[in-house]
């Protein structure tokens, strides 16, 4: 069996949640890093909420805390309306919860787990890009030393959508650009994950209820923490929960899912567009334009959603 060593790079946020049990329950995965960005909620939440994850839930890996902005401008508000006041979809933690964070900030610690195990470790990001873009800058050497990244961002017009923050903008995209275009300018195994796919895989109520019942301390969990987040979905006319972050997770597991598409990225920075990711397809041919010279990267473009449910059950059940 390949085992995959991850940093899960994260906002949590009720769909990183789920997504973390997913890493942490899989077999296949050896978890040596959680790190922390601003998104689903401020830093301070997003980080005390993964603290509270990983000791929940025995997973006994370091978490760093990542950027609190953007790298320009200021952070969007965050949307509790789909997280929830505490980004847990309202779950309580207890008050007197504190956790300790690794001391060094996400880029940091991202650079030093590269450099130590040197082509070994992916990482499967699914906030803002911030961190990565800042280990980047610092070390452009990690280029070199990552295994694969996964990210669950963006929208590539593949079923007609290219947002859900703007009819241009997917919200992990939108809440760095600068960010997410830095990271698409250098050549390294990179696999967007983005919401021509999520949007097309969902998992119904009594999916959720079925993990509640057999999935013992994880699945109960998974049941309440979803309960503010399917209400969102609901009210949108959306039947049920879109999964987004999980399915950053089971392209690494299960490529096989997915069909990809590979070209040069563009991460618009500027206007109404600002947000939006366009790929150039290999082999396509246009004037000169801003995508030339970039290297190429994949794109999921279609999924076995039934395939995605089965893996994350069988994961989480055990
Ligand atoms: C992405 O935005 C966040 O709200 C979710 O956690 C996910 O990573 C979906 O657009
Ligand atoms: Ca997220």
């Amino acid at each position: 069996m390949a085992i995959h060593k991850v940093i899960f790079d994260t906002d949590p946020g009720v769909d990183d949640a789920m997504a973390l049990l997913f890493l942490h329950r899989s077999p296949e995965v050896d978890l040596v890093g959680v790190t922390t960005t601003f998104g689903n909620g401020t830093i301070d939440q997003t980080t005390r909420n993964a603290l509270y994850l990983v000791e929940r839930f025995g997973m006994n890996v370091p978490v760093a805390r990542g950027a609190g902005r953007p790298l320009v401008g200021e952070p969007l508000d965050p949307p509790d309306f789909v997280h929830g006041q505490n980004a847990l979809g309202n779950v309580p933690i207890p008050e007197d919860f504190q956790g300790n964070a690794d001391p060094r900030p996400a880029h940091r610690f991202i650079i030093d787990m590269l450099r130590a195990s040197p082509g070994e470790i992916t990482i499967v990001a699914v906030g803002r890009m911030t961190n990565l873009a800042l280990a980047l800058r610092e070390a452009p050497d990690i280029v070199g030393l990552v295994r694969q990244i996964v990210v669950m961002g963006g929208a590539f017009g593949i079923a007609g959508v290219q947002g859900n923050v703007t009819p241009a903008a997917e919200a992990n995209i939108l809440g760095d650009p600068e960010a997410a275009d830095e990271i698409t300018a250098v050549d390294w195994p990179l696999t967007f994950v983005g919401l021509d796919v999520t949007q097309k895989t969902f998992m119904p109520t009594d999916y959720l209820a079925a993990l509640a019942t057999d999935g013992g301390e994880a699945g109960r969990f998974i049941w309440d923490v979803s309960r503010f987040y399917e209400a969102f979905h609901h009210e949108g006319g959306v039947p049920s929960i879109y999964v987004h972050d999980s399915s950053a997770v089971a392209y690494l597991l299960r490529p096989g899912l997915y069909e990809t598409r590979s070209g040069a990225i563009r991460v618009s920075t500027a206007g109404v567009t600002r947000g939006m990711t366009v790929q150039k397809p290999d082999g396509t041919r246009y004037a000169p334009c801003p995508w030339d010279g970039r290297p190429s990267h994949r794109v999921c473009t279609s999924v076995d959603a039934e395939g995605l449910r089965e893996l994350y059950r069988t994961t989480i059940v055990g």
